[in-house]
């Protein structure tokens, strides 16, 4: 049974995606803690609703960040996980804890990496003139939205789209890309190679 801590900012809405595909489809894993940087997360409330425990490691109480960093380790290391995975979770992380979790480090990021990395992915993207945005997950590395690719989506702009319109049809394909690699991940399918990562069974890693 692979242990799964998800690391959330707000809404949740990834975090609650995997939750319900981890016990619909009955994989061999549990998500053991949702942790969150701010003590009003709404993902907190789902997670506790569920059963499943919860904790606050609020970064407004760190003058630096390394020592946030420090704190929300040993948090995460109460709950002995497999995957660590950031869902939503806004807190730049410095290198040393991405070091801690190096390949068992998982983020989803509303753009098709390397474009678009930080914030306001949907209105940059209109902006420049974008055919089609999309969503990645990735391995997290110490630079910002940025690491090997699992999988990626891939949404048509259409005329009139605004980022509203956009971010809520990326979203959607974000609850089915998020699961897929966090299973893919809990069940041994991912090979990497440097920047590449493949699934063993040549599944495809994009959805269109
Ligand atoms: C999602 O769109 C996710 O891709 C994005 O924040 C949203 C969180 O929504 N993440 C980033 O921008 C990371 N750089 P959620 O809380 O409902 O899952």
């Amino acid at each position: 049974m692979k242990r799964i801590v998800i690391l959330v900012s707000g809404r949740g809405s990834n975090m609650q995606a995997i939750v319900e595909r981890c016990a619909a489809d009955g994989w061999a894993a549990a998500v053991v803690a949702v942790l969150a940087n701010r003590p009003d997360a709404a993902g907190l409330d789902f997670a506790r609703a569920r059963g499943i425990a919860t904790a606050v490691v609020d970064h407004r109480a760190y003058a630096e960040r390394a020592a946030f960093d420090a704190a929300l380790g040993a948090a995460i290391d109460r709950f002995a996980p497999d995957l660590v995975v950031l869902a939503g979770f806004m807190r730049i992380l410095g290198p040393e804890f991405v070091r801690r979790y190096e390949g068992r480090l998982l983020n989803i990021h509303p753009s098709l990496l390397p474009a678009f990395p930080g914030l306001h992915t949907h209105r940059r993207a209109l902006e420049a003139g974008c055919k089609a945005v999309g969503a990645s997950v990735h391995f997290v590395t110490a630079e910002l939205d940025h690491g090997p690719i699992v999988v990626q989506s891939v949404v048509p702009v259409r005329p009139g789209d605004d980022e509203h319109s956009l971010a809520a049809r990326v979203l959607a394909t974000e609850h089915i890309i998020y699961p897929l690699a966090v299973r893919w991940f809990v069940e041994d399918r991912l090979e990497r190679d440097g920047a590449l990562v493949r699934q063993r069974d040549g599944a495809s890693q994009v959805l269109m």
